[in-house]
């Protein structure tokens, strides 16, 4: 989609961190924003507005179908229709997959994978009826990259870049572009706010981020919205992220004997 001017966004998790830079960015392009978030944004809202473009905030809990479904509706009459979507809400948590209860396993999943195919759910056939939109889910470098102790995290993310793929072969001649977005670690709540198990391994993510640094909000968002107007397949974001994901395709064995040698240093 070469011009947002105009164009509707809508973004979940849009109340802080990628989400909140995404909304942003996008308003500086011109497209008006619908920002959705289990947190309120109205003060995402009064940031976007002051760009000079509409906005809209609106409470959601992308894991539950019957809000989305409302939700969908209600956003696409708030303007006459909805062109990009960001399903971008999420949250972290780790831990040895040994050591995860059933109600971490279910969580994260309602949240970081239900969540995303409520949102093509209930936008796509909008968007094939159009013949027009794009699609984006926010990955991870996790999804590319499967790091111990944060299993339920990795198997979420990698999920998202599979159906992600799938859609973007499936939709591409229909006119709706589809990428995915795969940030390595950016500096935002999400570390503070995940589901930590740390008596097994699920310190070290806060550790290394705090350690190796990261990329700021503001650069994910710009890459963001570079990938959309290119219609890009995959958005990756930040050096350890290009890194990391060339190391992963190129040498798998040698990544994964080190990942499980840190593993067990770890866990005895
Ligand atoms: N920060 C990183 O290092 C990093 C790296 C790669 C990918 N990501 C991904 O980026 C996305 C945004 O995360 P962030 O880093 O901006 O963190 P963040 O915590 O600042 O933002 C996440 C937002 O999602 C919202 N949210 C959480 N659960 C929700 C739900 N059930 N329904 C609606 N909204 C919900 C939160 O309220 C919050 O506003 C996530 O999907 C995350 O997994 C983050």
């Amino acid at each position: 989609m070469k011009i947002l001017s105009g164009k509707n966004v809508v973004i979940t998790g849009a109340a802080s961190g990628i989400g909140r830079s995404a909304a942003l960015a996008f308003a500086a392009e011109g497209a008006n924003i619908i920002l959705a978030d289990i947190n309120a944004a109205a003060d995402v809202e009064q940031e976007v507005r002051a760009k000079g473009v509409k906005a809209a905030a609106f409470q959601l809990d992308v894991s539950d179908p019957e809000r989305y479904q409302a939700f969908a509706k209600e956003a696409i009459d708030w303007n006459g229709g909805v062109d990009v979507l960001i399903n971008n809400a999420g949250f972290m948590a780790g831990g040895a997959v040994q050591d995860c209860s059933l109600e971490q396993w279910h969580s994260i999943t309602n949240v970081n994978v239900h969540g995303p195919f409520h949102g093509v759910h209930f936008f796509l056939p909008h968007m094939l009826a159009r013949g027009s939109g794009h699609i984006v889910t926010t990955a991870s470098l996790f999804g590319l990259a499967h790091l111990p102790f944060v299993g339920p995290y990795c198997m979420t993310k990698a999920a998202v870049v599979a159906f992600s793929n799938s859609l973007r072969s499936e939709v591409a001649h229909q006119g709706i572009g589809v990428s995915v977005l795969v940030p390595g670690s950016v500096a935002t709540n999400l570390v503070n706010n995940g589901d930590w198990h740390a008596s097994s391994g699920g310190n070290m993510i806060p550790e290394m981020f705090e350690k190796h640094g990261s990329s700021s909000p503001e650069q994910v968002a710009s890459a963001l919205v570079k990938g959309v107007k290119k219609n890009k397949r995959q958005i990756i974001v930040g050096r350890d992220a290009q890194m990391l994901s060339r190391l992963i395709r190129w040498l798998p064995n040698t990544l994964y004997n080190s990942f499980g040698k840190f593993a067990q240093q770890t866990m005895t």
